[in-house]
């Protein structure tokens, strides 16, 4: 990424070499309540230095050239935190936007929103927009911003999409399915990132992670860095993927 002389990119540490890279990475940002805490600080500075933490990380993944990143920025169950924190992470949301938009712009990082849009504050609406539009054409890594997103409503409304389009039962495919989802046209989930130490996948992208390798971190997000991130693609590029099949060296 272009460094913004206002605040420095630190140097980046030498890239390790990696054997195979995923072709797309979903993060699950957890622990910024937790990382606060550990702190003395309140839960909304949990959340600004988990917003923080997320520039270098993009930066790294796309030093490493991997295409995609999906980031789960408020989830449709987050709904039903207190009024204020809803609003502070939205906020945020917003405020990361507005401070990184021409930056990413500069880096041709493409920006895209998954999750439905009516139940978010107009303010954020049209941050959203904007920046979907802005980096429209640009050709660098995609960086999904998942925002009132939940899986499960994701696969209903292919579903409902596919009613409404008049598919027959044989014509409901795993193909059509995957056509009407939000996520449209890019490649499955290689590798599921969830920081702050639980493991779970909490409704993210449960379709597109069918065969994702997952990797928890009992780090909180705030503490995820380039090297976290170095880490966590190390860890991928050793795991032995088979896909429900028998690898070559594992006959009988
Ligand atoms: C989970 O930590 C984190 C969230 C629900 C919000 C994530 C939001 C951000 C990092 C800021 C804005 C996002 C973007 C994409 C710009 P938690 O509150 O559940 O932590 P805890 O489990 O320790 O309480």
């Amino acid at each position: 990424m272009v460094v913004n002389p206002a605040n420095p990119a630190p140097a980046s540490p030498p890239l390790p070499a990696l054997a195979v890279k995923p072709q797309h990475v979903a993060i699950i940002m957890d622990g910024n309540g937790r990382w606060a805490q550990s702190q003395g600080l309140s839960r909304s500075d949990g959340h600004r230095a988990g917003a923080d933490a997320i520039r270098p990380v993009i930066r790294r993944f796309a030093e490493h050239q991997v295409p995609v990143v999906t980031l789960f920025g408020f989830s449709t169950e987050n709904w039903g935190r207190p009024k204020a924190e809803i609003e502070t992470i939205l906020k945020l949301g917003a405020e990361f936007i507005d401070s990184h938009l021409d930056e990413l712009n500069q880096n041709g990082v493409r920006v895209a929103h998954l999750g439905g849009t009516d139940r978010l504050p107009i303010w954020l609406r049209r941050r959203v927009k904007k920046a979907v539009e802005a980096t429209s054409h640009n050709d660098g890594i995609l960086v999904n911003l998942a925002f009132n997103y939940g899986g499960r409503d994701e696969i209903l409304d292919a579903v409902k999409r596919m009613l409404a389009d008049g598919l027959k039962p044989g014509d409901v495919t795993p193909e059509a399915l995957e056509a009407r989802l939000t996520t449209a046209g890019l490649p499955d989930v290689d590798l599921l990132v969830r920081t702050g130490g639980e493991q779970r996948v909490s409704n993210f992208l449960v379709w597109q992670s069918t065969y994702a390798e997952y990797y928890f971190t009992p780090k909180f997000w705030p503490e995820f860095d380039p090297e976290e991130v170095d880490a966590a693609l190390l860890e991928f590029a050793h795991r032995h993927r088979r896909f429900g099949l028998v690898a070559p060296d594992e006959g009988d």
